[in-house]
C-alpha cells in the first residue's frame, strides 16, 4: 500500500506513450503486453475494529488492475506504443464503486470472530464472503483473454477497451472457483484448470475444450482437507495435483485459531492423474514436507513424471500467526544467511524458495527429489515460453529475490530475472 505498492487511479482513454528509452527491433512483434495486480478501490478498507476484534486487509484483497502497453505500427511502419489502464469490472467491483468508499470488510487476516464477523457482513450486504479480486493473472485460450484471481472464475476481457465482459463458467457447468494458473496441454490443446473451496468439495479438476466453448470434463478429487494449492501442472496425459499443507480449517477458525495455516508436521504429496481421471485413478507421490505455489513445467521422461518447481519449507501466505510480529517474521524469513534445513522455522530463511524437481517414476512408484539452484539464490515467480508447456523445456525464467534487501524491509525484493 505504500510507494509502488500503493493504489493508482484509472487514466481514462488510450494514451499514446511518447518517452522511450532505447529502440524496438523492426522485426518485433505487434501486440499487447498486459498484466494485473491488486490495486485497492478507494484505497481500500485497511482494518476494522469491533467487539469481535480486529481484521486488517492483506495485499491480495485489492480489485485487480489491467495494465496494457499496445505495441502499434502507422501506415508508415513506425512504433506507437500506447498505454491504458482499467480495473476489472467484476460483479462485486459494480456494487463497491457506486458506494464511492471500500466496502468490503477484510476478511483474510484477523481475529477469529472478526473474520467471521465480515464473513456475515459481506455475505449479508454483498451476496459473497469476499469481493471477487480478479487481480492475479491474465491469460489466453482460444483467442479470448481471461484476467483471473482463485477465489472466483475468470472475467473474459476485451483486450482492445480493458472491459470485462461478464463470467466465464459455461453457463454454470463449472461452479467452482479457478485457478490462477490453468494450463494449456500440449497436442490437445485442451486448458485444464481445478478449483479450490475451503468446505466440500475441497479440489475439483476441471478439462476445457481447445475451441474454449465447454467443459469436457469435471472430476471432485475428494481430499480430506481444504489446501491452498496455487497452479496445476500438465503433461502429454497427465494433470499434476500439488497437495502441500497450507490448510483451510473452518473448525480452527471457530476455536479461535486462523483460517489459514501452514501446518510444517502436515503431510504433502504430488498427485499424477489421466486427464480424465478421477479420485480413484490419481497416483499420489509422498514428498519430503514443503510448499510449493509455482510450478515450473512438468513432462513424461520414459516411465517418469518430472515435476519443477519454486519450493519453500513454509508459505509466504497468509504470514505469522496473528499477533506475532510481523516485521520480524518475514525479515527471519528471507535472511538466507542462516542454514536452510529441516529447522529452518527456528533458524531463519523459511521463506528461501528453490528451484525443485521431483521425479515421480509411475511403475516403481518412487520419488526422487533434488534441489536444481542450491542455497545460493532465492527465486519465484517462474514463467517458460508456452509452446513447451506440458513437454520438455531446456529454458526458464524466474525473479531472483534479494534476501539483504528483502530481509531489511520484510518484503520480497526482486534483484534481477535469472
Ligand atoms: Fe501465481
Amino acid at each position: 500500500m505504500q510507494k509502488n505498492f500503493a493504489p493508482v487511479e484509472e487514466i481514462g482513454e488510450q494514451t499514446v506513450v511518447t518517452c522511450c528509452e532505447g529502440n524496438i527491433p523492426i522485426n518485433f512483434p505487434q501486440g499487447v503486453f498486459v498484466r494485473n495486480g491488486p490495486n485497492p478501490l478507494f484505497g481500500g478498507l485497511k482494518s476494522t475494529e469491533s467487539i469481535f476484534g480486529r481484521s486488517s486487509q492483506t495485499w491480495v484483497e485489492g480489485e485487480g488492475m489491467l495494465h496494457a502497453i499496445y505495441f502499434e505500427k502507422d501506415s508508415g511502419g513506425n512504433w506507437l506504443l500506447s498505454y491504458k489502464n482499467r480495473y476489472v469490472e467484476s460483479d462485486t467491483f459494480k456494487l463497491e464503486k457506486p458506494q464511492n468508499k471500500p466496502s468490503f470488510l477484510p476478511a483474510v487476516e484477523g481475529d477469529s470472530w472478526a473474520i467471521m464477523a465480515a464473513y456475515l457482513l459481506n455475505t449479508l450486504r454483498y451476496g459473497a464472503v469476499n469481493k471477487y479480486m480478479s487481480n492475479t493473472n491474465v491469460f489466453e485460450h482460444a483467442g479470448k483473454t481471461y484476467v483471473v484471481a482463485e477465489n472466483y472464475v475468470p472475467q473474459e476481457v476485451d483486450i482492445a477497451t480493458l472491459e470485462a465482459r461478464g463470467n466465464w463458467n459455461f453457463d454454470g457447468d463449472w461452479d467452482q472457483p479457478f485457478t490462477s494458473h490453468p494450463k494449456r496441454a500440449p497436442v490437445s490443446g485442451e486448458l485444464v484448470t481445478m478449483g479450490i473451496n475451503a468446505s466440500r468439495p475441497y479440489y475439483v479438476v476441471g478439462v476445457i475444450s481447445a475451441d474454449g466453448k465447454k467443459l469436457n470434463h469435471k472430476a471432485d478429487l475428494e481430499f480430506d482437507r481444504s489446501v491452498l494449492s496455487h497452479e496445476i501442472g500438465v503433461t502429454h496425459r497427465y494433470n499434476v495435483i500439488i497437495d502441500h499443507p497450507l490448510v483451510f480449517d473452518m473448525k480452527r477458525l471457530v476455536s479461535g485459531g486462523p483460517l489459514l495455516k501452514y501446518d510444517k508436521e502436515g503431510y504433502a504429496r504430488i498427485g499424477v492423474m489421466p486427464r480424465y481421471g478421477d479420485a480413484s485413478s490419481v497416483r499420489w507421490f509422498y514428498i519430503d514436507s514443503s510448499c510449493t505455489f509455482h510450478i515450473f513445467n512438468c513432462f513424461e521422461d520414459g516411465d517418469e513424471v518430472v515435476v519443477r518447481g519454486c519450493r519453500a519449507l513454509t508459505s509466504v501466505f497468509p504470514g505469522p500467526d496473528w499477533g506475532m510480529n510481523k516485521f520480524d517474521w518475514f525479515s527471519r524469513g528471507f535472511n538466507f544467511r542462516e542454514p536452510v534445513d529441516a529447522n529452518a522455522n527456528e533458524h531463519g530463511g523459511y521463506l528461501f524458495t528453490c528451484v525443485y524437481e521431483w521425479r515421480l517414476n509411475m511403475e516403481t512408484r518412487e520419488v526422487q527429489e533434488s534441489s536444481l539452484t542450491g542455497t545460493e539464490i532465492s527465486v519465484d515467480f517462474p514463467f517458460i515460453n508456452a509452446d513447451f508447456t506440458g513437454l520438455r523445456n531446456m529454458y526458464g525464467y524466474a525473479q531472483v529475490i534479494n534476501s539483504k534487501s528483502s530481509s531489511e524491509c520484510g518484503n520480497a525484493m526482486p534483484v534481477s530475472t535469472l
